[in-house]
């Protein structure tokens, strides 16, 4: 194993022996090309790091902050079957509104894409399907950039005279993926989705978990609907049944999320929902365990 995760996993296994036992279950998910991504992210990572004056121990430290949010979440989901926020004024000063708390989350996120199997494989999939759509790429959105790490990747592969806006309503996200990424081709935004207005349609939109943050995400896919060209393609992610510090809208299971797609003038291309633990799908739904979804839909009427 590669330098620096190697030292992750030992210093996870100090610090939290039983979460690191749950980590190692996840190496067998991963495929042929994970030593080689997380070698090319984690050299990168660690630069930026350096430069802030940070080490990878600030990270771990971060990681292990976020999961014991989680950890605490989930015992009150498991409890009452609602996540503790519902609505997005409560999320905002929590998390949004706090450089401290989101700094340590997107720190924390941003390890988890290399941690967590359902979030590498929901990667692996979003990069492997995206050149199929890349010609036709003249305008990309990505709302809700977080860290930026995906935004990062989606650069080595879009044309290079493609524009390119990103979205976030967090300004220590947006600090994030700049310092991530320090790509003058980007227009960075501050600000809510629901705020953003433009004239631009833009081809392609990705939105990785952001559908969770929003008191109504029907809403939220209606308007990146308006905002997508005629023959555009949105690219989405949000789990099931995962409590965190920021989730407002609970979906229970994968077919209410088909639904919004659906009810949002949408059809599926193509999708992907992968478990976050190794238990079957009739079980992970019984005992609310989280499913990560993704798929790439297209305008089921391209005239609107
Ligand atoms: C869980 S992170 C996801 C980051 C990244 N897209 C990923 O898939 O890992 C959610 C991000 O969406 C942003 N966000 C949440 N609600 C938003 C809204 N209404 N408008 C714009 N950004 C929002 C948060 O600030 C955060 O950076």
């Amino acid at each position: 194993m590669q330098q620096q995760l190697g030292y992750i996993y030992d210093r996870i296994e100090t610090l939290s022996p039983m979460h690191s036992k749950k980590l190692k279950k996840n190496m067998a998910f991963f495929d042929d090309r994970y030593l080689e991504l997380a070698d090319t992210f984690f050299n990168k990572y660690t630069r930026i790091l350096q430069a802030q004056n940070k080490t990878l121990d600030y990270s771990i430290d971060c990681y292990l902050q976020m999961i014991a949010d989680v950890n605490s979440e989930t015992i009150e989901f498991l409890r009452t079957g609602k996540y503790t926020s519902s609505t997005f004024d409560e999320v905002n000063k929590r998390v949004y509104a706090r450089p401290e708390t989101m700094e340590y989350y997107m720190h924390g996120l941003i390890m988890s894409q290399f941690l967590w199997r359902h979030h590498y494989q929901m990667f692996n999939y979003f990069i492997t399907t995206l050149p199929q759509y890349v010609n036709v790429i003249k305008h990309y959105l990505e709302v809700g950039v977080g860290h930026g790490f995906y935004l990062s990747k989606v650069l080595e592969v879009l044309n290079p005279e493609s524009s390119i806006t990103a979205v976030d309503i967090s300004e220590t996200s947006i600090a994030l993926a700049k310092s991530f990424i320090n790509d003058s081709r980007i227009d960075f935004i501050l600000k809510d989705i629901f705020e953003f207005d433009n004239h631009k349609k833009y081809d392609f939109i990705t939105l990785g978990e952001v559908l969770e943050h929003v008191e109504d995400p029907l809403k939220l896919l209606l308007k990146l609907n308006a905002l997508l060209s005629p023959d555009g393609v949105l690219f989405f992610t949000t789990p099931t049944n995962a409590p965190a510090i920021d989730h407002i809208y609970l979906f229970n299971n994968v077919d209410e999320i088909r639904l919004l797609i659906k009810a949002a003038g949408f059809q599926i291309e193509s999708e992907m929902a992968i478990l976050s633990e190794d238990v079957s799908p009739e079980k992970a739904e019984k005992y609310k365990v989280a499913v990560l979804y993704g798929a790439f839909i297209k305008k089921s009427n391209p005239t609107n």
